[in-house]
């Protein structure tokens, strides 16, 4: 499908998903070698990156320990800058790696409170593995060691993404077409 239609408003094809599936090989790959004899944490943030991560993951080959994490910002298509970690971990991250899987770092400010609150609970090495990364709407920089791609700052849907809970259940990743 080359475009699509959700209430009204035309989004385009942004990322194909054999394009998706390139990213996650790279990014696969790259997290292969790095985390080689080690055995981290990964905490994969919903609702969004459950595609993402369900890819990603059959794509490890080292130990980990893995949990979903809820965490909201979001409603409609704006950031609230509210950020709500809604599940209580009950891993103990004292001195413990910590991976972070996110679908999309937009302003930021998630990663940045989520990281925050992850030292906090003494885990001492966070990276963050984020699909796509907007610079342009970045607000509070964390650190991303590993970035499938950046895109440009306009709303995005598909392959976990939603707008309003809608159109996660594409292939392929969209971008809002502007009038
Ligand atoms: P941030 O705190 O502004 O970086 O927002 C991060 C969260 O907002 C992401 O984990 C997504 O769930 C959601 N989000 C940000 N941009 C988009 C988008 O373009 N489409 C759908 N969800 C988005
Ligand atoms: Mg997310």
């Amino acid at each position: 499908m080359k475009q699509i239609e959700l209430n009204d408003q035309i989004f385009e094809l942004l990322l194909s998903s054999d394009k998706i599936n390139e990213i996650n090989t790279r990014l696969a790959s790259n997290l292969n070698t790095d985390y080689e004899g080690k055995d981290p944490i990964i905490l994969s943030v919903l609702d969004g990156s459950f595609m993402f991560c369900a890819d990603l993951l059959r794509k490890l080959d080292f130990q980990h320990l893995f949990k979903f994490v809820k965490i909201s910002s979001y409603t409609g298509m704006e950031s609230t800058g509210e950020i709500k970690i809604e599940t209580t971990l009950d891993l103990d991250l004292q001195g413990k790696e910590v991976l972070i899987i996110e679908d999309i770092v937009d302003t930021g400010r998630t990663m940045t409170a989520f990281v925050k609150y992850l030292k906090q609970k003494g885990a001492v090495d966070i990276k963050i593995c984020t699909l796509l990364f907007k610079p342009e709407a970045i607000q509070s920089k964390p650190n991303l060691d590993y970035i499938g791609i950046e895109i440009k700052n306009e709303f995005v849907l598909g392959y976990g993404l939603d707008w309003d809970y809608r159109g996660r259940q594409y292939p392929d990743i969209y971008q809002l077409k502007k009038p």
